[in-house]
């Protein structure tokens, strides 16, 4: 793999029209129940079925769409903050901040995807070994990716699968049995569904049963991608945040000032639109993001046929080429020579046009959701 760090080749490697395909080191991490591969948005590597699970869906994503879904994320704050008061800030017990970050990521994902949390932040405990579960299979599938001939004999060797002794990971046998709770729900009419605020389950449900040509795997693919893609990411890079503003005092007070000057139009729940102009508070995000991305292996894309020129060098049609996120992320000339420091003011101190180079050398997040960052 052909590992390229230069922020200029972002846009030829992750195009939008007529997009690379993506290499094997995705074959590792498509969902294997009894061994055999279900096709995944995240992971699937030929793009006619990616885009034939992903065009239904497409609009769920959009903002106008994703707005109506901040009620769920609203109650599981107020059960986040609850819970912190109770065993910590009223004990003076030391907390684990960091994972309860994680746990309230989890839990949010579950509750605008299925109405249902995971219930980790309640028990404070990771239910079923959901988080671990993913952790242990990153783990394990991170050295696959970089050597996918491993595939079939680590992570989908039979004998392991054996004394594994299950088929699907916890985190999709929690979303599978909501889906089959809410397929029984329509059935017998318990179902009392508010079009203004409901949930991605009952979206894809609704397209479901309008696309008779969908796969049958569809709604599996969708219902998990949410929680395998969105949880841990988004978990991490809440965890980056704090982490960062708690081991630099002056950006917290700088973050602090800016909230506490905004408090009135933010009220106690802050929404997206009230807050999404708050300098300071953009600025701290994307430098979250940019120093500890949620993920840390390379993207891999593979050269299409007529090859392609790369940092000045020509590239035959199959070359398998990566970005890391880490790599392009410390480009001193892009972001400066303190790119290792955590500086949110390197996103204050430039003119518009050198912010937006920045931000589109951002890979942080899907090339594709780039207007959410
Ligand atoms: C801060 C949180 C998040 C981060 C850092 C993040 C990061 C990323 C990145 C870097 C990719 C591109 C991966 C690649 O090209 O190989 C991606 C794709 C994807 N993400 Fe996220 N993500 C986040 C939240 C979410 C959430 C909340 C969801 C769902 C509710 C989600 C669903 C997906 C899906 C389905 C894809 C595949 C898109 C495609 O290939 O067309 N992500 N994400």
């Amino acid at each position: 793999m052909v590992s390229v760090s230069a922020p200029s080749e972002i846009n030829k490697i992750f195009r939008y029209s007529k997009p690379w395909k993506k290499s094997d080191f995705y074959k590792a991490l498509l969902m294997k129940p009894d061994g055999k591969p279900i096709p995944g948005i995240f992971a699937t590597q030929d793009e006619g079925i990616h885009n034939q699970l992903k065009r239904p869906i497409a609009g769920i994503y959009s903002m106008t769409t994703l707005l109506s879904f901040e009620p769920f994320v609203d109650t599981t704050m107020r059960v986040l903050c609850n819970e912190l008061q109770s065993r910590f800030a009223s004990t003076g017990k030391p907390c684990d901040l960091g994972l309860w970050l994680q746990m309230f990521a989890f839990d949010v994902i579950g509750d605008l995807t299925f109405s249902k949390r995971l219930g980790f932040l309640e028990s404070g405990t990771d239910v079923n070994g959901v988080m671990k579960d993913l952790w242990d299979m990153f783990r394990q599938t991170s050295l696959v990716t970089q050597m996918p001939w491993t595939d079939n004999l680590w992570t989908n060797n039979p004998i392991r699968r054996y004394f594994r002794g299950r088929t699907i990971s916890p985190g999709a046998s929690f979303a599978m049995a909501c889906v089959q709770e809410r397929r029984e729900e329509i059935k017998t009419g318990k179902m009392n569904v508010n079009l203004e605020t409901r949930d991605f389950m009952s979206r894809f449900l609704e397209i479901e049963a309008q696309d008779e040509k969908l796969p049958p795997y569809a709604l599996a693919a969708w219902a998990s991608s949410n929680l395998t893609a969105g949880s841990d990411t988004t978990g991490i890079l809440l965890r980056s945040v704090f982490h960062n503003l708690l081991t630099n005092p002056v950006s917290l007070s700088r973050l602090l000032d800016e909230l506490n000057t905004a408090a009135d139009s933010l009220g106690p729940m802050a929404n997206w639109k009230s807050a999404r102009d708050l300098p300071y508070l953009d600025a701290v995000i994307k430098e979250a993001g940019r120093l500890h991305p949620s993920f840390g292996l390379p993207f891999e894309r593979v050269v299409p046929a007529g090859g392609a020129t790369i940092c000045g060098k020509f590239l035959p049609a199959g070359t398998v080429v990566g970005m890391s996120a880490w790599a392009v992320h410390h480009d001193k000339d892009m972001f400066g020579e303190d790119c290792d420091k955590w500086r949110p003011e390197r996103w204050l101190d430039v003119d518009g046009e050198k912010r937006r180079s920045m931000e589109n050398a951002l890979l942080t997040v899907s090339r594709f959701i780039k207007f959410l960052f």
